[in-house]
């Protein structure tokens, strides 16, 4: 899986890529996150990336040519086809990522996103480019740079080799639409708080009824909402009942 990311804050993904799962994976080369900055496609003495909004207002708007160009060059270099290739943009005005969302994403070879800044970005830039538009939630961020890395990391751990096998995107929370249950480490019993005793009995097929079973009281209890998309079995819809829901 290639990223391909257009920000005109380029340093800002240093830390991020360079720490743990999305370090590895890169080192393993299993992911390549390849950064842009826009405003070495910027024309002109200065190099302008922004510029003052037609008809007035506060704050600055992205210019189109520098990013359709830079979007234009590395599609070229890389040679995609236009069905291996998903280009989004990070926009508040974007539909909301989820982990559907991104198990879908996971199916593309490549993956570019152009990093939205400031009050705008020239709408010719979507007209030109038509990227699918994605925001991380109803909020508004300084940039585009945190949202496209939290849609690399949530879409890189469906790529196979990204997680260790010891742990898999099946088993997070949300990949069945349920919260994940509780989960508990050592020691047995801290401040007279005692873990569990199913979870100690070695009993497997008990322990994945009680996981099964808590994870639907948990989204239950915090986000009930979620259980009208979720998948349910027979005995799942059972424990609902049960709790008088
Ligand atoms: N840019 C600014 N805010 C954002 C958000 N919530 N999601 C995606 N891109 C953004």
């Amino acid at each position: 899986m290639r990223y391909d990311v257009f920000s005109i804050f380029p340093d800002f993904f240093v830390s991020p890529l360079n720490q743990t799962i999305l370090k590895r994976a890169i080192q393993n080369n299993i992911i390549s996150v390849n950064i842009h900055d826009i405003r070495d496609y910027a024309e002109g003495k200065h190099r302008t990336t922004d510029d003052y909004p037609y008809g007035g207002g506060s704050g600055m708007v992205m210019k189109v040519q520098p990013i359709v160009d830079a979007v234009k060059d590395v599609k070229s270099k890389i040679g995609v086809t236009t069905e291996s290739i998903k280009i989004i943009l990070t926009t508040p005005q974007g539909r909301t990522f989820n982990q559907k969302i991104a198990g879908e994403l996971a199916g593309f070879k490549n993956i570019m996103i152009i990093c939205g800044r400031y009050e705008g970005i020239d709408e010719r830039v979507k007209d030109i480019i038509c990227p699918d538009e994605i925001s991380i939630g109803d909020y508004v961020l300084s940039g585009g740079e945190l949202p496209a890395l939290v849609i690399i990391d949530a879409v890189s751990r469906y790529v196979p080799g990204v997680l260790g096998s010891e742990s898999s995107v099946e088993a997070d929370t949300f990949s069945d639409g349920l919260l994940k249950y509780p989960q508990y480490t050592r020691p047995e019993e801290f401040r007279g708080l005692k873990v569990p005793s199913v979870l100690l009995s070695g009993k497997h097929g008990e322990i994945e009824k009680w996981r099964r079973s808590e994870s639907i009281r948990v989204t239950l209890a915090k986000r009930p909402d979620l259980l009208e998309n979720a998948e349910l079995t027979e005995e799942d819809k059972e424990i609902i009942k049960g709790s008088g829901n």
